[in-house]
Parts: structure tokens; C-alpha cells; sequence
């Protein structure tokens, strides 16, 4: 869908081959979930790969990993030092998976929103792509049993975001992607600071700035039935001033630009 002036973009352009999938799960306490669901990406993608990446959950969501790797040579466990935000946890498993070679690296919740049978979709269309977003508010898309105030931050989440940062795309926040490799090492992951929830934003912001073709696919969002959110106060403050901060930057760099051509 961004087909703005980047040098990566154009339908003409032809896309290389997709190689190995991996599948990155960050988890802060699943362990309810951890089983079922790399279970669930298994059966749906076998020759996709997992990575967990766990922050030393305190109700060992960790240690079932590693029973879960032991039995099988595609799941991976990626053990850090405590809770650090979604965000860290996948730079952690991005840095992962680059150097272990994937082609593709996937983003999804360990808590069956973003349903495994749904990923050959996005896969699909990561063929004709350099970014594919799962999204619940385009056409086709969307929730299952989530309380209207999480709906209602979800999508002004995103309609605030689209609009501070210009970015033509309907679900900024959502975290069930498919990057290419060649994606995620064009984004210049070294400076990304965003911890919580608005990291998925600064990927998307990032992609569509560099001129990376993202097209969004849409999925329907299940919320979780078994363990808790970890959206807090926080994590919605982080992601209210980060993305205040970029489209303020953005816009005055901008003005800044354009007073510098005006010179003589
Ligand atoms: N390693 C690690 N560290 N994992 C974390 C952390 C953390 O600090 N915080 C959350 N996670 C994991 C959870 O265990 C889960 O697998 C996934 O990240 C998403 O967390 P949830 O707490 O289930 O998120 P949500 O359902 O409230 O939010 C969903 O919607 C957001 C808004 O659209 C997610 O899809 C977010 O990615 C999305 O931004
Ligand atoms: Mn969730």
C-alpha cells in the first residue's frame, strides 16, 4: 500500500524468494498459554521455526519452553534477564534470528490473539511485500470479545498515529507481522528505544519512511482467553509521548527543510 516516494517500493518490483520463517513469541507469564500455542504455529506452518523470547517469567513460562524445545529441533527459547517491554524482547529475537539466517521473521502474541492458522496468509502476501501487517481494521478484520474501551484505545491508537505521523495504513499498532530480513536490517533497529506497545508503531513508521512496500492483510483478533494483559498506564503514556515527539519532529524538520530551499 506505500507506494510513496521510496526507493524501495514499486508493484514492478520483483520480490526475492522467501527463505525459513521464524517465529518470534515474546512471553511475560503464559505459561497457560506457551504449549497451546507453539503447538497451534507447528501444526499450522511445519516448517516454520519458533522463538520464544521470555523475560524470566516468574510463573516459569521459561522452563515449559525448554521442555517444548527439547522435544522438538524448531523451537528455540531465548531466556533474558527480566521484564524489559515487549519492544526489547523483540529486538532481542530480531538480532536472533538475523544472525541464525531466517528469511522471514514473524511477530505474534503467545496468548492466541493472532491466530497461527491465519499466518499462511500473511506469508502469501510477504511474497509481493517487504512488510506484511496483520490488521483488524481494514476490511475483513477484526476482534473477538475485546471490551469496547480496548477497542476504542485500539483504534484511536491508530487513527492518532496515521494522522501525527502521515502514515497510510489503518492498523499501526497491531503486533502480528512478517518482516523480510532485508526489511528489518533496512530500518536501523540500533537506535530503536520504544519499550512497550508503541514499538510496533516505530516499526511501521520506520518501514513507511524508508520507502518499504507494507501491505496489510486483515485478521481476526481473539482476545485472550487464559492470563492477563500487560497493557498498563505506562505503556499508554510511552506510546502517547513517542509518537507526539516523532510527528512534532517530523513536521518541523520539514518546515526546516523547506526554509532552507527558500534561501537564496
Ligand atoms: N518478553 C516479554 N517482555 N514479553 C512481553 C512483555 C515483556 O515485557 N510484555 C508483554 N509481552 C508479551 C505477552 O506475554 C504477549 O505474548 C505479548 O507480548 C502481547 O502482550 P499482551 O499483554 O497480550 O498484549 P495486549 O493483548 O494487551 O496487546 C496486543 O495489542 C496491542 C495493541 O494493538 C498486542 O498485540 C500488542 O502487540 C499490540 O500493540
Ligand atoms: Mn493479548
Amino acid at each position: 500500500m506505500n507506494d510513496g516516494d521510496g526507493t524501495h517500493t514499486g508493484q514492478e518490483r520483483r520480490f526475492g524468494p522467501l527463505g525459513t520463517a521464524l517465529v518470534i513469541i515474546p512471553t511475560y507469564n503464559e505459561a497457560e498459554n506457551i504449549k497451546a500455542i507453539v503447538g497451534r504455529v507447528r501444526k499450522a506452518v511445519p516448517e516454520a521455526h519458533v522463538l520464544v523470547a521470555d523475560d524470566n517469567s516468574p510463573d516459569g513460562t521459561g522452563k515449559l519452553a525448554d521442555e517444548l524445545a527439547v522435544e522438538d529441533d524448531h523451537v528455540q527459547v531465548l531466556h533474558r534477564k527480566g521484564k524489559e517491554g515487549l519492544g526489547a524482547a523483540y529486538l532481542a529475537g530480531f538480532h536472533w534470528g538475523l544472525e541464525h539466517g531466517y528469511g522471514v521473521l514473524v511477530e505474534m502474541d503467545a496468548d492466541g490473539s493472532h491466530q497461527p492458522e491465519e499466518l499462511p496468509r500473511l506469508l502469501t502476501a510477504l511474497k509481493n511485500a517487504d512488510l506484511v501487517l496483520g490488521s483488524r481494521w481494514v476490511p475483513g478484520g477484526r476482534v473477538v470479545n475485546w471490551p469496547k474501551s480496548r477497542e476504542f484505545i485500539s483504534r484511536g491508537g491508530s487513527l492518532y498515529s496515521r494522522v501525527a505521523l502521515d502514515l497510510p495504513l489503518r492498523d499501526i499498532t497491531g503486533g502480528y507481522r512478517a518482516f523480510r530480513r532485508e526489511t528489518l536490517e533496512g530500518l536501523g533497529l540500533d537506535d530503536v528505544a520504544s519499550q512497550g506497545y508503541c514499538f510496533q508503531v516505530d516499526l511501521a513508521r520506520r518501514a513507511v519512511k524508508a520507502g518499504y512496500h507494507v501491505v496489510e492483510v486483515p485478521i481476526t483478533f481473539v482476545e485472550r482467553e487464559l492470563g492477563d494483559s500487560k497493557m498498563s498506564r505506562d505503556i499508554l503514556v510511552e506510546a502517547l509521548w513517542r509518537v507526539t515527539t516523532w510527528g512534532v519532529g517530523e513536521r518541523v524538520g520539514r518546515i526546516t527543510a523547506r526554509g532552507k530551499r527558500a534561501q537564496p
